[in-house]
């Protein structure tokens, strides 16, 4: 059920975004390594998933590591990978109890293999469940998405003999890692930064944005519901008067 809204349910979005940035820039202001801040930026999570199923929001996609991720140092790269096979160890339990439901947006094919088994087992287990949809964007990048979304479509029109003019803006959602979702209303950007990083190009289309200063370690529900205020003050157009 909801409670303690910070905002009043009729504004509430569906569907929130969240890059979560900024996590080496606070392990190095307390003078550790890159790692010990991924570490700080797992914890970070469960408190919003639960804050996202306590609100009524919907639908939480979180940016977890990119197809340009792969990158960085190496010693990095795995410890994102071990702190994900990690997380879901410990914290799977709990996330299916709650009813919340894991997807993957991304190419799950390009990840080895040891966090690879764990997600799927993870996606498998939460499957049917009836709550929050928790998406981690993983080996994520929406040039790619969207360039996959067409050629698909470009392969069915082929191999059925369909026109390429009969393609519907359904058919095209349909065909991106987002299939039955509903469009982004509020993407959060921690750390300051200002950019949207190859992060739901289309499905941002008329998606607010909200950047706040706060590192992704230190985005408590608190900065979270602060958040949502300026979303809730922010009028949508969606292109008319
Ligand atoms: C950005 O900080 C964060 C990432 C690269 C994503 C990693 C996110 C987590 C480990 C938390 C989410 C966990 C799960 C299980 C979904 P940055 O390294 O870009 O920071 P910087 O800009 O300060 O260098």
């Amino acid at each position: 059920m909801a409670e303690n809204l910070p905002i009043p349910q009729e504004f509430m979005p569906k569907h929130v975004a969240i890059i979560m940035d900024g996590n080496g820039r606070w392990a190095k202001e307390r003078g550790k390594p890159r790692s010990f801040g991924h570490r700080a930026g797992v914890e970070a999570m469960e408190p919003i998933i639960e804050a996202c199923a306590q609100w009524g929001i919907e639908v939480l996609t979180v940016y977890a590591f990119s197809t340009e991720n792969w990158a960085r140092p190496k010693d990095e790269v795995n410890a994102l990978m071990g702190l994900m096979v990690e997380y879901i160890s410990k914290k799977l339990d709990r996330l299916h109890q709650n009813g919340v439901r894991i997807r993957i947006l991304g190419d799950l094919n390009g990840v080895p293999d040891a966090p690879r088994r764990a997600i799927e087992g993870a996606l498998e287990k939460t499957r049917n469940n009836p709550g929050l949809k928790y998406n981690v964007a993983l080996n994520y990048g929406s040039r790619q998405e969207i360039l996959r979304a067409t050629k698909a479509l470009a392969k069915k029109c082929a191999e059925e003999g369909l026109s390429p003019d009969n393609i519907t803006e359904q058919d095209f959602e349909a065909a991106l890692y987002t299939e039955g979702l509903p469009p982004v209303d509020l993407l959060i950007r921690t750390s300051g930064e200002e950019r949207i990083s190859n992060f739901l190009l289309y499905q941002c289309a008329y998606a607010e944005f909200v950047f706040v200063p706060e590192y992704w370690p230190d985005f408590s529900p608190e900065v979270f519901a602060r958040a949502l205020k300026t979303y809730a003050g922010r009028n949508r157009r969606f292109g008319k008067v």
